[in-house]
């Protein structure tokens, strides 16, 4: 799915169009507070606005301190998921509540530094496990191909549960990374960079990471 980070910002909506026209399955809004991550991106209105502009699946990235404050207001912005760092919430287990009694689906993100075992105690809550192979709070990023290990962790930790959890990836995430990310038994993939900036444009871009991935 590609990420709103990259994209020409002054031309959001037109963007989102764009990318909907290109092919993009769900649109992630990667949304930065300047205080849990080192830099500062869109808030709930910004999301509320673009929402009537694309019929695409909208989930936010929430890369910021004590998220548990906003859910109510990410959720009446469009969001059919809300994304959650395990290293920003206090109380992570009742954040994830929060995040399914407003009616949405939950996922938990980990730092490159984060072990899974942060989110073992959840997995029968959340539906998607967001595996950084960045550090979050910038776009452009290289894969962290140490990562590699941690996904696999992940994907036998969820088998041997036998959870419908999907393991996502976000950061440095292109034509030469993915295939080793799906391997690992990642199955969802965030692609700010590869997609906005791709040469031959957004509907290239997704066309051949998928077709990448269609021969791993
Ligand atoms: C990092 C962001 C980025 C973004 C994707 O905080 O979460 O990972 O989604 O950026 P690229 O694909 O450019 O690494």
């Amino acid at each position: 799915m590609p990420s709103t980070l990259s994209v020409d910002q002054s031309r959001l909506a037109e963007e989102l169009a764009d990318l909907e026209r290109a092919g993009a399955d769900v649109l992630q809004w990667d949304v930065m507070d300047g205080m849990y991550v080192p830099n500062l991106t869109v808030g709930w209105d910004v999301i509320a606005d673009c929402r009537p502009h694309t019929s695409v699946p909208f989930e936010a990235h929430l890369m910021i301190e004590d998220p548990g404050r906003y859910v109510e207001d990410f959720a009446r912005a469009g969001n059919e998921r809300l994304i959650v760092h395990a290293e920003a919430c206090m109380h992570l287990h009742r954040v994830i509540q929060q995040i399914r009694g407003a009616g949405l689906q939950a996922g938990v993100a980990l730092n490159p530094a984060t072990p899974i075992e942060a989110a073992q105690h959840v997995l029968e809550d959340i539906d998607t496990l967001l595996i950084m192979t960045v550090n979050p709070g910038f776009g452009g990023q290289s894969f962290i191909h140490t990562m590699l290990p941690k996904i696999r962790q992940a994907a036998a930790m969820i088998g041997e549960r036998r959870l419908p959890v999907r393991i996502e990836v976000d950061g440095g995430i292109s034509a030469e990374t993915i295939a080793s990310a799906y391997d690992a038994g990642a199955r969802k993939f965030v692609a700010g960079t590869a997609v906005a900036k791709h040469p031959k444009g957004k509907a290239a871009a997704i066309a051949e990471l998928r077709k990448v991935i269609e021969h791993a």
